[in-house]
């Protein structure tokens, strides 16, 4: 039978950690009761991208898109909605830029400057069903490959895509499978890099959850052109339900023929397994990665030999992050030209970004290549919440750098990126606004590098630790002028002699920030503030104006600082004060404030 209706779930991980699945099942039986159930198809998705507003349910036709939806909320969707064709008004999600409700999905700002290549499916398909991935021309690419073109045939498509690795180094696809290819070592493999270990970062584990077939059909178009026979998916354990759907979805195809032996009746032989990572963010580069599936501890190895000369146990092995896999079918299905065409002349189709901080539309988004940053944040991501002015945004995660505000309207390539000081990375994208303190930040970044460092080479093992060090003894209030020569010299020095990646770009976060932002270094290290008003050790809290007389920072403060009347303002007694910034979040009108020029005065008079 034909349903009438459909109403989509979002099954990410965001969204499932929100009960959509409790959803899922209320739909289920508040369907069934009402006798409507026949009518309607219920399909649990992956994640729509605008994970802010989740749980999300979308209805079909009518595209309706409800937001931060309830088990409670069921009842009245099936009554008014299903039943009676009235939408449920208040559910309607608003758009965060211009606070209006829209009346179907494809209004949103948040989608309407963005091209899904990478995350096609994602939120339009049911990733645990292969034939509703075969209905979306799912399996072809990798049909024609196997029954139309010749291995070099399939290398050289790639090659003329331009499609460049999305896992961070933007290493054009075609060239490193053409090396792999070049090998006359009969047994090669594949590997899929599932490792996304960057604070933030969503957007592999999106693809994985939402569309695990593009993946498997990519690897498998790669293991023919580079004459590989077995593939591996390396994923993080933390990524359960996508280990679970890849697994669920190898099973599926394997059932289809479309894994396995004599694939498409061509003679050729191709299947994958998932290993698991432990988590450790070094073994998402590629040599740490083929010692862990080996068995060994995780540690990156010097290069050359490369991967695709003497990759896993030795053979020949050609290593695709998965965002890069995703867009791999629709090369084929639309060819090289398409493809080449989207994007700037040097960095062609589009980037997933995960897009975090101080920003109104928290969420995963594609857009072309070339679209500027100013667009990202303010078009798509709707600008920075709570009226604050933009101060700077971190690309490229612990790798990366932070641009500034004069910077926002280069258009976004791996190249410009690089130009800035900053990189593209995976696609973190976290937007900074004037209440973070800059010294903070890359102290945030450099804290997690240490964590992560392997230890294998001394100038990221000590040389990290050292940087470490300095920034804590500058937000303490210790640091000195010398004190930001010596993190610069370091930090050079760290990046030139690290035997990995890791290494070699874990002071970019400090050395970007004390190019850009300089003036709040010296401001902890001579003045002794913190201008955010961040760093406890540099900032007083203070009361304003604003004070409504409410009492709850009274009641929130741990050392009992706070005097004051109901009704009346409150006063901090800075002697007691131990600036835990309790009191500051508790505020229901944002009457407490750190920043240097409101404190100044208290602390003198
Ligand atoms: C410390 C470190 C962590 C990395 N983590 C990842 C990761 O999580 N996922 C990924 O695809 N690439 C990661 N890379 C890059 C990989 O080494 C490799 O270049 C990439 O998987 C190649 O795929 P691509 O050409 O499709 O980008 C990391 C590199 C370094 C140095
Ligand atoms: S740079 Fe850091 S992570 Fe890489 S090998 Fe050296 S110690 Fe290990
Ligand atoms: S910053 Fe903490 S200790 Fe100081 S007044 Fe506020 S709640 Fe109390
Ligand atoms: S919480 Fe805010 S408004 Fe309430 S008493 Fe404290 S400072 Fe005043
Ligand atoms: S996880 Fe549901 S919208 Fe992203």
């Amino acid at each position: 039978m034909l349903e009438r209706m459909q109403i989509l779930m979002c099954g990410g991980t965001g969204c499932l950690s929100s009960h959509s699945k409790d959803i899922r099942a209320e739909f289920d039986k508040v369907l069934t009761e009402m006798g409507l159930r026949e009518e309607v198809q219920l399909v649990m998705t992956g994640c729509f991208g605008l994970c802010e507003k989740g749980p999300v349910v979308i209805v079909y036709p009518d595209e309706t898109f409800y937001s931060h939806v309830t088990v409670a909320d069921v009842h009245e969707i099936c009554e008014e909605h299903v039943l009676k064709g009235r939408p449920v008004e208040r559910l309607i999600v608003k758009d965060p830029v211009d606070k209006q409700k829209v009346k179907n999905f494809g209004e949103l700002k948040f989608y309407s400057k963005q091209k899904r290549i990478a995350l096609r499916n994602c939120g339009n398909i049911n990733p645990l069903e292969i034939d509703e991935y075969i209905a979306k021309d799912g399996y072809q690419a990798l049909g024609k490959c196997l029954t139309e073109m010749k291995p070099l045939e399939v290398i050289d498509w790639m090659k003329r895509s331009g499609l460049r690795g999305r896992g961070g180094g933007g290493f054009p696809t075609g060239q490193k499978w053409e090396f792999a290819s070049k090998s006359n070592d009969p047994i090669k493999y594949v590997i899929c890099n599932a490792d996304e270990g960057d604070p933030g970062a969503f957007m592999d584990r999106a693809v994985l959850e939402g569309d695990p077939h593009s993946v498997l059909e990519a690897m498998a178009i790669c293991g023919y052109a580079i004459g590989a026979h077995q593939g591996y998916i390396y994923c993080r354990a933390e990524y359960p339900v996508a280990v679970e759907r890849l697994n669920h979805a190898i099973g599926q195809a394997r059932g289809y023929g479309l894994l396995g032996a004599n694939i498409f009746n061509t003679g050729f032989d191709f299947d994958i397994e998932v290993r698991l990572g432990a988590g450790a963010f070094v073994c998402g580069e590629e040599t740490a990665l083929m010692a862990s599936i080996e068995g060994f501890r995780g540690m990156p190895r010097l290069k050359p030999p490369f991967p695709a000369v003497k990759g896993l146990w030795g053979h020949p092995t050609n290593v695709n992050n998965v965002e890069t896999f995703a867009n791999v079918p629709v090369v084929y299905l639309k060819g090289p030209d398409w493809f080449k065409a989207i994007g700037t002349p040097k960095s062609s189709g589009t980037k997933v970004f995960a897009l975090g901080g101080k920003i109104a539309n928290t969420g995963l988004l594609e857009v072309p290549m070339g679209t500027t940053l100013r667009e990202v944040i303010f078009d798509i991501g709707g600008g920075i919440p709570n009226k604050r002015r933009f101060k700077a945004v971190q690309t490229g995660g612990p790798s990366g750098g932070c641009i500034t505000e004069k910077s926002l309207d280069t258009p976004i390539d791996f190249d410009n990126l690089v130009a800035l000081g900053s990189m593209m990375g995976s696609g973190g994208m976290i937007v900074m606004d004037e209440d973070n303190c800059m010294v903070d930040v890359a102290r945030f970044y450099l804290d997690f590098t240490v964590d992560e460092s392997c230890g294998k080479c001394t100038p990221c093992r000590e040389g990290t630790r050292r940087m470490l060090d300095i920034l804590n003894k500058i937000v303490k209030g210790d640091g000195t002028l010398e004190d930001l020569d010596t993190l610069e010299t370091l930090g050079n020095m760290v990046k030139d002699t690290s035997l990995c990646g890791l290494g070699q770009t874990a002071p970019n976060p400090v050395l970007s920030t004390l190019k850009h932002f300089r003036d709040e270094y010296v401001a902890h290290v001579v003045d002794k503030v913190c201008p955010a008003g961040v760093c406890a050790a540099l900032t007083n809290y203070v009361i304003t104006d604003k004070c409504i007389g409410c009492t709850k920072c009274a009641k929130n403060c741990p050392v009992g600082a706070i005097q004051g009347s109901v009704k009346q303002k409150h006063k901090i007694d800075l002697e007691k004060c131990i600036r835990c910034g309790a009191c500051k979040k508790a505020c229901p009108v944002n009457a407490i404030s750190s920043k240097p020029e409101d404190w100044r005065n208290a602390v003198r008079g």
